[in-house]
């Protein structure tokens, strides 16, 4: 039963002789045949549920019964892990860990409050002071997760005057903070310069600001986008750049300050967002930028200020894993992450696998970033093809549509520094087994390059 409120609007003649409204309201019970409810037991992604479930083929939602190392427990085996954003290894790491003991010690286990009303802890600053050093940024803000950080700035930044110019592949994420900004969107299809030329030009008859975001790193492709060439089209059309790093930051770059290092704008585009989520170990997200627009976000953006501070632990975890990559150990990391995923790229590529081929720059150089995608097209065959590696003690991910385009389905492989050869090749042999049995049964899987 659901209470509705009927309302009648009447015109009336006042006895004054003017029209006024009368409303009518009246209180009742009555019955509505909409359940909200519905859709949870309807929806056409819980009949693929039950299905995947059925043949106990689902790929989501398997429980891990310790750190997430390079080789992992999980479900009572040992499984080797190519299904992580722990790009660094740097979970393990005992520096880490203590950061994390220690402002667990000293603060204990919470904040109970949003960073803006209770929940500051000197550790916030000193995390924010050297995460703006390290993006070669003015100012950054800390917020609990990555998701917060990109729904709040562009929540905040954009408003419904203005016009945001967004490739297909950026995260959902971005698309959240869209959306509540109430801006009006225009998509272009992944890294499609000539598409991304067309929306600035009717975005400029928009009447509004315009804002470009991009992923640095695409999560699921990991792909690198072309940055020089989005930063010449913002200039031309007066658009601002904002870039997530949340899958470069830690990897990319001599600094391992991200894509746009890497690619050698850090000073052309306008904002920097990264999460805590992938290299940095934590959890927790940051955006990067000029002072002002940093303040403003501080004292605006809801979701930095209508959320509870991230535990102290998150916080400590991710300052101590910052100074890992900022020392001069995180050369030698940032080149050991970059070397496995070219070996796995390679090795899968041999295998006769269609691997997303490399990012290749400007100038001729190519870039294989830790996400190594292995293209399988149909979501079953996907689903199956996991399920033949995880049984086989090989854990990756499976992307079907709608995070990947209909009959995009792929498996994301990512590698850690901390993988070693041996490991990488057991997986590579298991990835060859496997291939063998599936296509003997379900026929030939897209093929390289
Ligand atoms: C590109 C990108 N941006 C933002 C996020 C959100 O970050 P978090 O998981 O820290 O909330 C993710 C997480 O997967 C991501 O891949």
């Amino acid at each position: 039963m659901v209470t509705a409120y009927a309302v009648s609007l009447n015109a009336a003649r006042t006895d004054r002789g003017a029209i006024a409204t009368v409303v009518t309201i009246t209180f009742a019970q009555m019955s509505t045949s909409i359940d909200v409810f519905a859709k949870a037991r309807e929806h056409e992604r819980i009949a693929q549920l039950k299905a995947a479930r059925d043949l106990d083929a689902l790929p989501y939602f398997h429980t891990l019964e310790g750190p997430t190392l390079p080789v992992v427990v999980m479900e009572g085996r040992r499984r080797i892990m190519l299904g992580s954003n722990n790009y660094l290894g740097l979970t393990g790491d005992e520096r880490v860990r203590q950061g994390a003991m220690d402002a667990l010690n000293r603060y204990g286990t919470g904040i109970t409050g949003s960073r803006f009303l209770n929940g500051t802890l000197d550790l916030h600053l000193e995390l924010e002071a050297e995460l703006a050093e390290w993006l070669g940024v003015d100012s950054a803000l800390v917020f609990t997760t990555g998701h917060q950080a990109n729904v709040g700035a562009l929540g905040t930044i954009l408003g419904p005057g203005d016009t945001v110019v967004a490739d297909s592949g950026d995260h959902a994420s971005i698309l959240d903070g869209i959306k509540i900004s109430g801006a009006k969107l225009r998509a272009f299809r992944h890294n499609r310069l000539d598409q991304l030329e067309k929306r600035l030009e009717r975005a400029t008859e928009d009447g509004g600001g315009i804002l470009v975001v991009v992923d640095g790193v695409f999560s699921t492709e990991g792909d690198v986008a072309p940055l020089p060439e989005i930063c010449d089209l913002c200039s031309r059309y007066g658009a601002r750049l904002m870039v997530d790093e949340a899958h470069a930051l830690g990897v990319l770059g001599a600094r391992g300050a991200g894509a746009c290092e890497l690619l050698g704008v850090e000073d052309r585009v306008d904002l920097r967002m990264a999460t805590f989520s992938k290299s940095l170990a934590s959890c927790g997200g940051v955006i990067g930028g000029p002072a002002d627009v940093i303040e403003f976000l501080r004292i605006q953006a809801r979701s930095f200020i209508f959320t509870a501070s991230a535990v102290p632990a998150a916080v400590g975890a991710a300052l101590a894993a910052v100074r890992i990559c900022r020392s001069d150990e995180g050369r030698d990391l940032f080149a050991k992450v970059l070397d496995n995923a070219a070996y796995l790229h390679r090795g899968l590529s041999e295998l006769g696998f269609h691997v997303v081929p490399p990012t290749r720059l400007g100038d001729g150089t190519e870039v294989i970033t830790p996400v190594v995608p292995v293209l399988v097209g149909d979501d079953w065959k996907a689903v199956f093809l996991w399920k033949a590696l995880y049984e086989n003690d090989v854990f990756v991910n499976v992307m079907i549509h709608p995070a990947v385009p209909p009959a995009g389905a792929l498996l994301r492989t990512s590698v850690m520094a901390t993988h070693d050869r041996e490991t990488l090749d057991r997986a590579l042999e298991t990835f060859a087994k496997v291939k063998r049995e599936f296509e003997s049964e379900h026929g030939t899987l897209p093929g390289g390059q």
